[in-house]
Parts: structure tokens; C-alpha cells; sequence
């Protein structure tokens, strides 16, 4: 391997893969890898099968066969959920390198291209699932549609806000990152620590993903928030991961404390609890 020549992501990617071999030699339970190597088996974002039937949902409101696109969608985690409704949907990742450097299928649905330089065609839903800091490719994706969802994590990842293109925010919800609930499995499973101090940190555990849907064409409005609606009940056919979810007190509709320095009532917020504004 001539590790030295490679790129600095490259490299963090070659040090991920080589401690997930280490990780699954040693692992308490193989579903916890996706929350403690997010990009490489998994999302940066926290969801449920009830995320995806959402976003299948509003889509579908759109169009009975929408036309939809994944924007840096990395190894395809979520995409591949949703094409199971939607089996045209597409993804666009940037780097060929994470497929092609560690001997990973691209799968003939991931399109490899720079999305700021390179999106020609229109589409009913684009979905982008976190930009990394410092990357911005807000200006393409909104000249290609006229419906966004987005994830994006309070304090981490770029305020993926789209006001400033003419949309208007018309629903959210909130779900953990991979990092809030990566805390909780760390300190359970893989941290010496006292029971005391596990509790005390369990206690301080916060849920900081959010999911925002916007639309410049006012006539999505309705159709949108009326799919939304009648999504909100959970799938009884989760995906096995939802269960690490429960575990580590992201239940659904399970009541978060955003800040406990705070005894203030409203600072309670009900987890993929939809609302809509
Ligand atoms: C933080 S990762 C998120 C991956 C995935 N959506 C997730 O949540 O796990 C951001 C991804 O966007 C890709 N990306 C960054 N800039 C891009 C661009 N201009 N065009 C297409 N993909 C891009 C990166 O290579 C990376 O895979």
C-alpha cells in the first residue's frame, strides 16, 4: 500500500477501515459499527424506517414515480432504504475513491461527479443527507428542483438552510446524529467507567439531527404536509438498528431535555415528532 501518496481523506478513510477490522474482532454487538463508523457502515444521521417512508411519502405526493436524487450520498446507506420504494432513485458522490480504493462495489445508481460543477437534469426531490464543514453545494442542488430535504446536525455540520434560494421551510423533525447515540454505546460497551458516572452522562445525552423539508412552489405545500401526516406512525417492520436506537433512550417520540441546565418545560422536544413551519 503506498499510503503516504494518498489524499488526507483517503488516508482517515484507510485508518476507519483498519480500526473497523480491529472493532469487529471485538465487538459487544455488530449493530453498533454503523454508529461508530458512520460514513463507512452507515449515516452521519440517526433514522428509522419511518424516516424513509416519510421522504418516500412526500415524494410520492410529488409524483407516483418521482424523480429522485441522493446528493453526496457516500456508500449509499440511506439511498438504498429508499430505492426499495423508489428503485429509479439515483445518488451523486464526489469521490470515487472511497468505492474504488477499498475493493467496494459502486453500485451502477451512484453517479460519480461534482455536483457544483456537473448537474444537468431536473429533479421532484433532492435529498441531501449532511455536508461536511466548509463544503457548500446548496447553489447547484436548489437550481434542480423545487423540493429539498436535508439533514443536518446542530453545531457540526453546515446550517444546510435554504431560505436564501427562494424555499420555504415547510416541515422538520428531529432524530440523534450518529454521534449522539455513538456517546451513549461508548460509555455503555466499550468505556470503563462507574455506574454513577455512566448514569450521569446518560442523563446528559442530547438528539442533535434535524431534518428540514423545503419547496419554492407553493402548490407542494398541502400535498407535502398531508403525506407527512399520515406518516407518522412507526413502521412495525423496523430495521434491525432501530433497536440501539431504543436502547440508548432515542425511542420513538421518546421525549429529549434539550438542555439540562434548564427547568424550563418547553425545552423538552418530542423525538420525529413532525412540525410543520
Ligand atoms: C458528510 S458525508 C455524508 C454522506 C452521507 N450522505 C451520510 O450522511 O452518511 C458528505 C458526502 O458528500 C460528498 N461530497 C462533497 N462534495 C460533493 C460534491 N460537490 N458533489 C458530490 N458529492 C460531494 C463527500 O464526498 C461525502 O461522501
Amino acid at each position: 500500500m503506498t499510503y503516504n501518496t494518498k489524499t488526507y481523506s483517503t488516508r482517515k478513510l484507510y485508518e476507519a477501515y483498519s480500526e473497523l477490522r480491529k472493532f469487529r474482532n471485538s465487538f459487544v454487538s455488530p449493530l453498533h459499527e454503523r454508529f461508530i463508523f458512520p460514513y463507512i457502515c452507515g449515516t452521519y444521521f440517526g433514522y428509522r424506517k419511518v424516516d424513509v417512508l416519510r421522504v418516500v411519502a412526500l415524494a410520492k405526493s410529488i409524483s407516483p414515480n418521482p424523480r429522485y436524487l441522493d446528493v453526496g450520498c457516500g456508500y449509499g446507506d440511506f439511498l438504498e432504504k429508499i430505492r426499495e420504494f423508489i428503485p429509479d432513485a439515483i445518488g451523486i458522490e464526489k469521490d470515487a475513491g472511497i468505492f474504488y480504493e477499498f475493493n467496494r462495489v459502486k453500485p451502477d445508481y451512484i453517479h460519480i461527479k461534482d455536483v457544483s460543477l456537473d448537474l444537468n437534469e431536473k429533479y421532484d426531490v433532492i435529498f441531501v443527507g449532511w455536508m461536511d464543514p466548509g463544503v457548500d453545494f446548496r447553489k447547484a442542488v436548489a437550481s434542480k428542483t423545487d423540493v429539498i430535504v436535508t439533514t443536518l446536525d446542530q453545531g457540526i455540520s453546515l446550517g444546510a438552510e435554504f431560505e436564501e434560494f427562494g424555499f420555504e421551510r415547510i416541515a422538520w423533525w428531529r432524530t440523534p446524529s450518529w454521534m449522539d447515540v455513538n456517546h451513549v454505546i461508548m460509555n455503555k460497551y466499550y468505556t470503563k467507567m462507574s455506574k454513577e458516572l455512566y448514569d450521569y452522562l446518560f442523563d446528559l445525552r442530547g438528539a442533535h439531527n434535524l431534518w428540514y423539508v423545503y419547496t419554492k412552489n407553493i402548490e407542494h405545500t398541502d400535498k407535502i404536509r398531508d403525506a407527512l401526516t399520515h406518516n407518522q406512525k412507526k413502521d412495525l417492520t423496523e430495521y434491525d438498528f432501530e433497536q440501539v436506537m431504543d436502547e440508548c433512550g432515542y425511542g420513538y417520540f421518546e421525549n429529549q431535555q434539550l438542555s439540562k441546565n434548564s427547568e424550563i418545560k418547553s425545552n423538552l422536544v418530542s423525538l420525529w415528532r413532525i412540525e410543520f413551519g
